[in-house]
């Protein structure tokens, strides 16, 4: 399939493009506004673009878009007007109300439009899931986060577009929603700056429920010297992403193998060191050629930003911010 790639020097966008170099489809154009696009474009034999309005329409598909979440819905929608499928990295918007104009917008359009929400298409993950789904009842589920982070500079510090809940919690609250697979509700959340003085916080914790009573809580920290341990999933390249959950007929946890049931430990295999970016793209082109329903949707992001806005609702003393270090 014939791709672009927009925010392609980033930290996301860069992935896109190494995985579908890998996965064989041909890049047509980057189109970054930083200095290294042309000397990028040129390694994967794109051409580079300043801006969408550089773009040979006729010569793509499919677009993927990393950038600064301000910027997602004008290009979504630019771009699936155009007759290209789109692959948006979460959040796929600013706020909850563009995120509810995008449901109605991808429902409007004859193309495949998905948030990137690649745990959703991680093997690991998914049999995870598998398992759990097998265990009864589920009563709890914890998910956490812990990512190392030396500083809080650039956009993902910036009020309304950054901080640890909008950039990283988001993906453990589609998480949380997913297994629980009922609406959930904040009992509280907390958002507070514990390591770095910054305008966002570098905490984000909450107990949620659903309505039949399951308990979900997420934690989502950033900090300079994370507590790493050896169960769960490395999702970033100095971070830990860690699952447990209780049911009926036991407890689950979440292993860098696989998972632990009741005690004894199964390995899935082809999880290790996967290439998540690639999954997620397989399922998109799958998705495209097949007309098989997406994993993920744009629905379930406007969900996963409806309850971003419930948590923020929902803080506990969200002026009590106490930074212990300066960024
Ligand atoms: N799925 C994941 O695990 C994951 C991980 C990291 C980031 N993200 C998401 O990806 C998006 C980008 O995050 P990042 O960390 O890669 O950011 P980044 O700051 O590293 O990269 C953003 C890139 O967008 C470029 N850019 C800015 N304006 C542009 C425009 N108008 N057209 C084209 N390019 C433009 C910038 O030059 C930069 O290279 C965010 O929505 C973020 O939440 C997802």
């Amino acid at each position: 399939m014939k791709f672009v790639v927009f925010g392609s020097l980033g930290w996301a966008g860069s992935r896109h493009v190494n995985a579908l170099v890998e996965m064989g489809h041909e890049i047509v154009a980057l189109v970054d506004p930083g200095a290294g696009c042309a000397a990028q474009a040129a390694k994967v034999g794109a051409r580079a673009c300043a801006s969408i309005d550089d773009l040979d329409f006729d010569s793509f598909e499919a677009a993927t878009l990393a950038l600064p979440p301000h910027l997602h819905p004008l290009l979504t929608r630019r771009l699936a007007l155009a007759g290209k499928h789109v692959m948006c990295e979460k959040p796929m918007a600013p706020d909850t109300a563009e995120a509810l104009s995008l449901v109605e917008f991808a429902k409007s359009v004859p193309v495949t439009i998905m948030p990137g929400y690649l745990l959703r298409t991680n093997p690991h993950i998914r049999g995870f899931l598998d398992a759990l789904r097998g265990m009864g009842k589920v009563r709890r589920v914890h998910i956490s986060t812990n990512v190392r982070k030396p500083s809080m500079a650039g956009w993902r510090s910036e009020p309304i577009i950054g901080g640890a809940l909008l950039v990283n919690a988001i993906h453990q609250l589609d998480l949380a929603t997913w297994f629980v697979g009922e609406n959930l509700l904040p009992r509280f959340a907390q958002l507070d700056n514990v390591h770095f003085e910054a305008p966002t916080e570098d905490l984000f914790f909450t107990s949620l429920v659903s309505p039949s009573g399951v308990t979900a809580t997420v934690l989502s920290s950033w900090s300079p010297n994370p507590p790493i341990c050896d169960d769960g999933l490395m999702i970033t390249d100095a971070g830990r992403l860690r699952i447990e959950a209780e049911t009926d007929e036991g407890s689950i946890i979440l292993t860098g193998t696989g998972y632990r049931k009741n005690g004894e430990y199964i390995a899935l295999p082809g999880v290790v060191g996967v290439n998540q970016f690639i999954k997620e793209l397989e399922h998109f082109v799958d998705a495209i050629e097949t007309g098989s329903p997406l994993w993920v949707t744009v629905e379930d992001n406007y969900d996963v930003q409806k309850l971003i806005d419930d948590c923020r609702a929902a803080a506990i003393a969200p002026a009590g911010r106490v930074a212990k270090r300066v960024a």
